[in-house]
């Protein structure tokens, strides 16, 4: 069948439309900065910013690092489980707004244990979000995230801490290795993943945003991973690509952030289509949406636009969000069925 576009309404908004999975999502990039000025004030933390508009004016960022330093003192606020509550709830509505019906969402634990903050308070308040979502049709997973910036032995002793809390949750599939990439290679923590894919859990790693093809290979290799995140600059190395796309290793790909910390200085130059052509399994997603533009719609419409995509490489990067989550068959397979239901309606 070929899939039609109604002549009344764009591919933008039939994307913006259909039902949706996000796979790349920091919950702590998902705070506005509304949110974080009410926290600040709610838990008497002081802030660098006097205002929201002193502060949303500092989103202009060179690099990874240069936004990381901005994002880590935003989340300084959060200090309660109701505020993670807020956080994640102000997220799921985002989410939702958006036709997102499944969400994969990452927390940083050590972002918040260096100032006192223990690991269950983040992921109580997060849960009850997500759980409360869950109602108004949004399901979702929770990955721990380590810091790579820290030396391993750290994610380790957060990961000792975090375990009686993977069989508390069961919202908590799984494990992702984030922050500052260059200088920090996924080899770094091989121990450490390899305790996770000993316990059973899903495996992600950041590899290949900043980093050179070597990281993505890595992430492969020792860390086994069960998708990457970014992998933009796998388009680098042929082999990799042929190889990413014969073993279907998704790529959860965040093509306004990417813009936004001048891994690519135009969408138009965003290597996303030129993975999708090769057989790459591409997934569109928002990484820290309070920080670069937009949701997960705001991604889409912007990259169909830059990248001229067509309607069914739109349906095939919907698709391999579902195709790449980590939920049940049966789950999977009601997922592409709605997907398909709308998508090729009328
Ligand atoms: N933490 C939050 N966003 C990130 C990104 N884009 N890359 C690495 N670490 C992050
Ligand atoms: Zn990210």
């Amino acid at each position: 069948m070929t899939p039609t576009t109604p002549p009344s309404q764009t591919l933008a908004q039939k994307a913006a439309g259909a039902p949706k999975s996000e796979l790349h999502i920091h919950i702590e990039g998902s705070l506005e900065p509304e949110l974080i000025f009410r926290l600040a004030q709610r838990n008497g933390v002081k802030l660098a910013y006097d205002s929201v508009d002193a502060l949303r004016a500092a989103y202009a960022f060179t690099d990874l690092q240069s936004f990381l330093d901005i994002y880590y003192a935003g989340a300084s606020v959060l200090l309660a489980e109701q505020d993670f509550y807020d956080m994640t709830a102000a997220y799921c509505e985002r989410a939702l707004a958006d036709n997102v019906v499944h969400a994969e969402i990452f927390f940083d634990p050590q972002t918040h244990t260096e100032r006192g903050v223990s690991i269950e308070t983040a992921v109580a308040g997060i849960d009850r979000a997500l759980a409360d979502a869950q109602q108004r049709g949004l399901t979702s997973k929770l990955i721990l995230c380590f810091l790579r910036h820290l030396p391993e032995a750290d994610a380790l002793a957060t990961f000792d801490a975090a375990l009686p809390l993977f069989d508390r949750y069961p919202r908590m599939i799984g494990i992702g290795l984030d922050s500052s990439e260059r200088g920090h290679p996924p080899s770094k923590f091989e121990r450490v993943f390899e305790k996770a894919r000993a316990k059973g859990l899903k495996l992600v790693a950041h590899a290949g945003e900043e980093g050179p093809p070597s990281y993505i290979y890595e992430a492969l290799d020792l860390l086994k991973v069960d998708r990457v995140d970014h992998g933009v600059r796998s388009i680098e190395d042929p082999a990799l690509v042929a190889r990413l796309a014969d073993a279907r290793v998704a790529l959860t790909v965040c093509p306004l952030s990417n813009l936004k910390l001048c891994v690519f200085d135009d969408l138009t130059k965003h290597t996303l289509k030129a993975l999708l052509d090769e057989g790459v399994a591409v997934t569109v997603n928002s990484d820290d949406p309070a920080y670069f533009g937009g949701y997960v719609n705001a991604n889409y419409v912007a990259t169909i636009d830059a990248l001229k995509l067509a309607d069914d490489e739109v349906y095939t990067i919907v698709r391999n969000g579902f195709e790449a989550s980590f939920v049940t068959p049966g789950e999977r397979a009601a997922m592409i069925a709605k997907l398909d239901a709308y998508w090729h309606a009328g």
